[in-house]
């Protein structure tokens, strides 16, 4: 057994940490600043000696010089209390402790290293590294927590092979999880007891776990393409193991995919997930251990919607595969992050589409990007997938690394077709399996598989903003012989310490479509110069371009198709994503007109395109050839966020309003098609989550918001009997958050019971706050300052703060964005209360403020003068660093 003695538990703590030197403006890490680590850690041991408010953790690093240097080791609000060199107690001269380093300048080249440090995990109130949440130990170390833990090389390259011991209070924490292999337990003195664990695949830090505490278990298990039984093991609070049933049996789909999809087989003998309430964001991939936010874990009809559902799905999935995309393989440094979360996203969307049907998943995903990629892309946060310097690294897991890295993936895929990509996958695979790779070396084997100079594609990588691509289609004299032209041309914005931009190598996926469907073939034309113009043959029919279909590249199409082109588009474009897209782009100028006209002061005049809109809308909610969650897709707008930013700067009210107004026209031209759908989807039967009956829901869902914004009486009471009626969540909340929209006095009581109703479940109280958050209360801020005053409402958990902040932020455009003010303040006030407790949630919620540029001058103005008060509090590094960047120099 390899069990540490504890006969430093009453030792007195040795060392007295510098003072911390101020002011001085905070350094940036660069990515041409990499060094390797200069000792190699071939094996890790740590002994945690579990206490809520003082944990001690003894580590013994077996060390092996690899180049010249003292030895260097990261740790952050620990406190040091004995070192030791192959057993030998050092004097307190013999090393240097600052606020972040342990530096010993005199080691020899091997070495084995104790460390004893000691922390206080109910204290931890930023949720990384060892903290208590519901009164069980877990660990969150991606990206920089394990310092936080005990000091070590705290950096994605340095791998080493695990092994753990925890001991704890047996009564209180009769659970004891880690990493890999369980390879020992059993009892000890004073009601304590201990288990060990042992990974047998070296690992960085940030991918190490510990769990202690009362769960419940839910026991499943799975045989892998080699006939080897896994069991899985998912943890979550007592009582709670039904509602893990939808994220176990998303395990076992993922399993079965990734090794279908990509030849990838689980590796340890068991694999954890556990579910925790305090979390800063959605899940961690800890090697054998994965621990989630309980909101993507647990779901059952009657608390979770078909939204969370599919999200547990997702981010289940997404997980699981970082075992290969992540972990087996793992990144040299943190700006190489997009190697495992671009790549590791596309899968879970490749995964989702295999799942739930390509075309509505494909549209999912592009609307998201948009919404959030896009707004980051073209503001003042911009920055390239892979960066060069960041203040904190929390601050890049943000939408350009994750959705932008995906679809960077998606088109090599493009590009290089299915067979070649999944050979350049094998090849990643087998040629950096057991390394820290970068971005570089993963795209040295897509060159490797295709022959194909892989130089042009990396632009993508190194330059941010999103690429305008405008087409035109140029006429050609009538004759037979003579071929039409369509001419591409690119053109990326500047963006923040990026002035001039280069061409970037686009995948452009094209066909052209007459009345009764294509008229060729689809194209690929891949773009990499400025302009490009490809000849296609002459048709005597009228005919529309449908371009960039499956969106084949994250660009932003500025085509010249007229009303009639997306009318045609819309009814017989085979590619899915392109027929939805055609009435967006359709919608999208209808909104921006709207918006800009009530910006004015006038009413929009009635567009004579409406008409051929709606019977185009009609038709496809009428043909029985397409999925009711695609129509359900083809009756939802374009995001605010996609109005504000094609009409900015504009007062986002109007944007809002414009919204209102579509819906309401679209309601009164589809009126009795919207109340038969309605109708038709209603008796679903026993509730499942598939994804047909989620189709369902989303399009009666559609429907019953279409009609309620058109104030139908109707509506009101639609959506009332829903409540009444309402056996799953997504109906419930569906028909509270129309009810609260149409006013009147159902709302309070109905606001009120859901309360009640609902008050021990944290999940679903999430859902209250938020959907409070979004009201347009007749008291205005006020009403928000009252929630944020409730007995219920926790402001040191993420979930909580996210539900009422975020939402009220992201969701509420008439009280965030009033003109007095108070909806920035109070929301600034808010980044400001939870820096105090927890930085990078803090800077993640600032983000909401990104779109400011894109408003009128008077709120430009508002803005500036929250995030001035901001800087000038001197608040995290995290949130510095944010505000900073958003304030643009
Ligand atoms: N690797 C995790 C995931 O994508 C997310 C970790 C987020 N870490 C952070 N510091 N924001 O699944
Ligand atoms: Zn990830």
């Amino acid at each position: 057994a390899i069990i540490f003695a504890h006969n430093i538990a009453a030792s007195p703590i040795l060392t007295h940490i510098l003072p911390m030197k101020t002011d001085a403006a905070p350094k940036p890490t660069r990515l041409e600043d990499y060094t390797p680590f200069n000792f190699d850690l071939s094996e890790s041991r740590f002994d945690f000696r579990l206490d809520p408010r003082q944990t001690t953790v003894r580590s013994l690093l077996s060390l092996t010089r690899t180049a010249p240097g003292p030895l260097v080791l990261d740790g952050e609000n620990i406190d040091l209390v004995s070192v030791e060199i192959d057993g030998r107690l050092l004097k307190r001269t013999a090393y240097r402790v600052t606020q972040t380093q342990l530096i010993l300048d005199d080691v020899p080249d091997q070495f084995a290293l104790n460390i004893t440090t000691r922390c206080d995990p109910s204290a931890n109130t930023t949720l990384m590294g060892l903290y208590v949440s519901g009164g069980r130990f877990c660990t969150q170390c991606e990206a920089e927590g394990f310092r936080r833990i005990t000091y070590y090389p705290d950096r994605p390259d340095v791998m080493s092979e695990f092994t753990v011991l925890i001991d704890a209070d047996k009564a209180a924490y009769p659970t004891l999880l880690a990493n890999g292999n369980m390879i020992e337990a059993g009892d000890i003195d004073g009601g304590r007891h201990y288990a060990i664990w042992h990974d047998p695949f070296p690992k960085p830090c940030y991918l190490f776990a510990l769990v202690a505490g009362e769960f419940d278990r839910l026991d499943d298990s799975f045989i892998t393409m080699n006939g080897r039984t896994i069991p899985l093991e998912i943890y979550v609070d007592p009582g709670d193991a039904p509602k893990a049933a939808y994220a176990m049996d998303s395990l076992k789909r993922s399993m079965a995919w990734d090794e279908r999809a990509f030849g990838r087989e689980y590796d340890l003998d068991r694999f954890m997930i556990v579910a925790v309430r305090d979390f800063n964001f959605g899940a961690m991939e800890n090697k054998g251990l994965n621990i989630f936010n309980s909101s993507l874990l647990l779901a059952d009809a009657q608390t979770a919607t078909d939204l969370n559902f599919e999200r547990i799905e997702s981010v289940v999935a997404h997980e699981y595969f970082h075992n290969w995309t992540g972990n087996r393989i793992t990144c040299r440094d943190w700006f190489q992050l997009c190697l495992k979360e671009g790549f590791t996203v596309f899968r879970d969307q490749e995964f989702s589409a295999d799942q739930r049907g390509a075309a509505v998943q494909r549209i999912k995903d592009v609307r998201a990007l948009r919404a959030r990629q896009f707004a980051e892309d073209n503001g003042p946060l911009a920055h390239p997938v892979r960066p060069t310097e960041y203040l904190k690294i929390d601050n890049f897991y943000t939408a350009t690394i994750y959705e932008k890295g995906a679809e960077l993936i998606r088109m090599l895929k493009t590009w290089l077709g299915d067979a070649t990509f999944r050979k350049g996958c094998d090849i990643y695979f087998d040629r950096l399996d057991g390394t820290a790779a970068t971005v570089e070396q993963f795209i040295a084997c897509f060159e490797a598989a295709s022959g194909e100079d892989m130089h042009p594609f990396m632009q993508w990588y190194h330059q941010a903003g999103t690429p305008r691509l405008t087409v035109e289609r140029h006429q050609t004299p009538t004759s037979p012989v003579i071929s039409q032209v369509v001419s591409f041309s690119q053109m990326t914005p500047p963006t923040p310490g990026q002035a001039d931009k280069a061409p970037l190598m686009i995948p452009i996926r094209w066909q052209a479509i007459g009345d009764d469907g294509p008229l060729m073939d689809p194209q690929l034309t891949v773009m990499t110069t400025d302009t490009q113009t490809v000849s296609y043959p002459r048709f005597d029919v009228p005919h529309s371009l449908s371009i960039m279909q499956g969106f084949s590249a994250p660009a932003i199409l500025r085509s010249d198709a007229t009303t009639e082109d997306l009318i045609r588009l819309m009814g017989q474009d085979p590619d899915a994503f392109n027929r939805w897209e055609a009435g967006q782009t359709l919608a999208r100028r209808l909104l921006v007109d709207c918006a800009r006209a009530l910006e004015s002061g006038t009413m929009p005049e009635p567009d004579p395109a409406l008409g051929a809109f709606f019977g185009a809308l009609g038709k496809t909610l009428r043909d029985d050839s397409f999925d009711d969650a695609f129509k359900a897709l083809v009756l939802t707008q374009p995001t605010g966020m996609e109005v504000l930013m094609a009409a900015a700067p504009i007062d986002p009210i109007a944007v809002s309003e414009a919204g209102d107004w579509l819906a309401r026209a679209v309601a009164d031209g589809l009126r009795n098609d919207l109340l038969q759908t309605y109708a038709a989807m209603k008796d679903s039967g026993p509730f499942s989550p598939d994804a047909a009956s989620a189709g369902r829901r989303a399009l009666k869902g559609r429907c019953l918001s279409l009609l309620a914004a058109r104030f139908d009486p109707l509506a009101a009471s639609l959506a009332a009997q829903q409540l009444d009626d309402a056996t799953n969540m997504t109906d419930e909340i569906g028909a509270l958050i129309t009810l609260s929209r149409l006013g009147g006095q159902r709302v309070e009581s109905s606001m009120e019971s859901f309360f009640e109703k609902w008050k021990d479940q944290p999940l679903v109280l999430d859902k209250y706050y938020s959907v409070q958050a979004m009201r347009h209360h007749a008291d205005g801020i006020h009403a928000i300052i009252r929630l944020a005053e409730t007995p219920t409402y926790e402001r040191s958990n993420p979930n909580r703060v996210r539900a009422l902040v975020g939402g009220f932020a992201m969701g509420n455009v008439r009280l965030f964005h009033r003109l007095d003010g108070s909806g920035y303040r109070f929301f600034a006030d808010q980044v400001l209360d939870m820096d105090g407790r927890n930085p990078s949630v803090a800077a993640r919620l600032l983000g909401a403020f990104e779109i400011w540029r894109k408003l009128d001058a008077k709120r430009q103005q508002l803005i500036r003068d929250q995030l001035d008060r901001i800087i000038a509090t001197r608040p995290s590094k995290n949130v510095l660093e944010i505000a900073q960047r958003m304030r643009g120099a």
